[in-house]
């Protein structure tokens, strides 16, 4: 089933911001199967962000992305990827529209809150390079019949 790696960055959580998120993606009806707080060190940020290597914020990227914990999590659902990328918003968040989390809690791109991978791909990938085997729990959603027919 598809998986989506979803990031509150350290402006949501110094921003008192980790609730609302949270249950932004879980009244939606995803399942969440990965939660930690987590002070995440310049080499993983680096790696996660390895495809804007060449952009000119880069540094000041990997700076706001390590400067105070995040909370890593993983979600599952069918069609999470895009979905939550919908629920989280344009990337600019003065683009992003009212209803979702940017549009709503957001003034910069800079400091967009969040983060949720772009590709079924890509979640995978960041799954694996944010969680440790054993950090990771399969569970039955007992809503799952009052999700979908
Ligand atoms: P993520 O979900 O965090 O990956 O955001 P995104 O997919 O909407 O955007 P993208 O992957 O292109 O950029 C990753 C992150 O880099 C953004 O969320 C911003 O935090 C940051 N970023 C992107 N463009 C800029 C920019 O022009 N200036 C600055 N300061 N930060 C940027
Ligand atoms: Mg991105």
């Amino acid at each position: 089933v598809e998986e989506t790696y979803i990031m509150i960055k350290p402006d949501g959580v110094q921003r008192g911001l980790v609730g609302e998120i949270i249950s932004r993606f879980e009244r939606k009806g995803f399942k969440l199967t990965g939660l930690k707080l987590f002070q995440c060190p310049k080499e993983l940020a680096e790696e996660h962000y390895k495809d804007l290597k060449t952009k000119p914020f880069f540094p000041k990227l990997i700076e706001y992305i390590t400067s105070g914990p995040v909370v890593c999590m993983a979600w599952e659902g069918v069609g999470v990827v895009a979905s939550a990328r919908k629920l989280i918003g344009a990337t600019n968040p003065l683009q992003a529209e009212p209803g979702t989390i940017r549009g709503d809690l957001a003034v910069q791109t800079g400091r967009n809150v969040v983060h949720g991978s772009d590709s079924p791909e890509n979640g995978k990938r960041e799954i694996d390079l944010w969680f440790k085997e054993g950090e990771l729990c399969q569970w039955v959603h007992v809503q799952a019949p009052w999700l979908r027919e």
